[in-house]
């Protein structure tokens, strides 16, 4: 699902139109969060980007998984418009330690050397979905993962995917009832690349819907990075990370939606 996730934000960048589109998209992301409530889950992993505000040039990392007991919302002096929409939400929030470590651990038996932080704090790419999802019911022990989707090089789409089926073959040997979300996009230009801010690729994107509606993922996989930069679809690697674990299932699009700033979606897999 996409994770900005504001209706004033939306209303300034594209008006009225903004406004309704994402408010459309935040009805779909809560009636999918009610039907995740209903199966009770154990803990919720959410995979998202670093948008270079919990890392830093210091160290960027392929993929990281937070770990330890629990996890702090992001509070930025000088935030972006949407990260302000953090302010009203709870500042502490829960993790699954054990869930996490089993995918670090397991990790290392099978080819995925994971970074790990017990201290990265969350901003509007989880927080938001988290948040829409779940209105005022209790939220799960959270594994909030970050995947380098804007500094080159970034994992490839066919490392992220098979990142995914990692994380599903940990859960499938685990005893936990286990959500997982991933967050980003679609086609958009932030500011990194300011010249085509206010631009969107929607031929492009409605492939990628066309795909994931029909659980054809091997020309997903083929996705290069020059492409997804070219396209503004970068945070479409969080996205290979759930179709990893959830492949083959096909989608079932909620909503999506076409911006002049940036395309919405909302798009769910219910595994029997
Ligand atoms: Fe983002």
């Amino acid at each position: 699902m996409s994770h900005v996730l504001d209706p004033e934000y939306y209303e300034r960048a594209c008006g009225a139109e903004g406004r309704r589109s994402v408010e459309a998209a935040m009805a779909e992301i809560a009636r999918m969060g009610e039907r995740l409530s209903a199966r009770k889950v154990d803990a919720l992993v959410v995979v998202a980007d670093d948008h270079l505000n919990a890392f830093s040039f210091n160290c960027v990392p392929a993929i990281c998984v937070s770990t330890g007991r629990t996890v702090q919302r992001m509070i930025q002096d000088h935030a972006e418009a949407f990260d302000k929409v953090l302010d009203h939400m709870p500042q502490t929030y829960a993790l699954h330690e054990h869930l996490a470590n089993a995918i670090l651990d397991q990790g290392l038996a099978t080819g995925f050397d994971l970074a790990l932080s017990w201290e990265a704090p969350v901003d509007h790419a989880f927080l938001s979905p988290v948040n829409t999802l779940h209105g005022s019911r209790p939220i799960p022990p959270l594994v909030p993962i970050w995947v380098n989707c804007f500094v080159a090089p970034q994992p490839t789409a066919r490392r992220c995917f098979a990142f995914g089926q990692h994380l599903a073959r940990v859960v499938a040997g685990s005893p936990w009832n286990v959500g997982l979300i991933a967050t980003g996009g679609l086609s958009h230009f932030p500011e990194l690349s300011l010249p085509r801010v206010g631009e969107t690729d929607t031929v492009f994107d409605r492939k990628l819907i066309h795909w994931m509606e029909h659980g054809e993922h091997e020309p997903l996989l083929e996705l290069g990075g020059d492409e997804l930069h070219k396209t503004g679809s970068h945070e479409f690697l969080n996205w290979l990370v759930l179709l990893g674990a959830v492949t083959p299932s096909r989608a079932t699009v909620r909503y999506f939606g076409e911006l002049p700033r940036i395309n919405l979606a909302a798009v769910e897999w219910s595994l029997p």
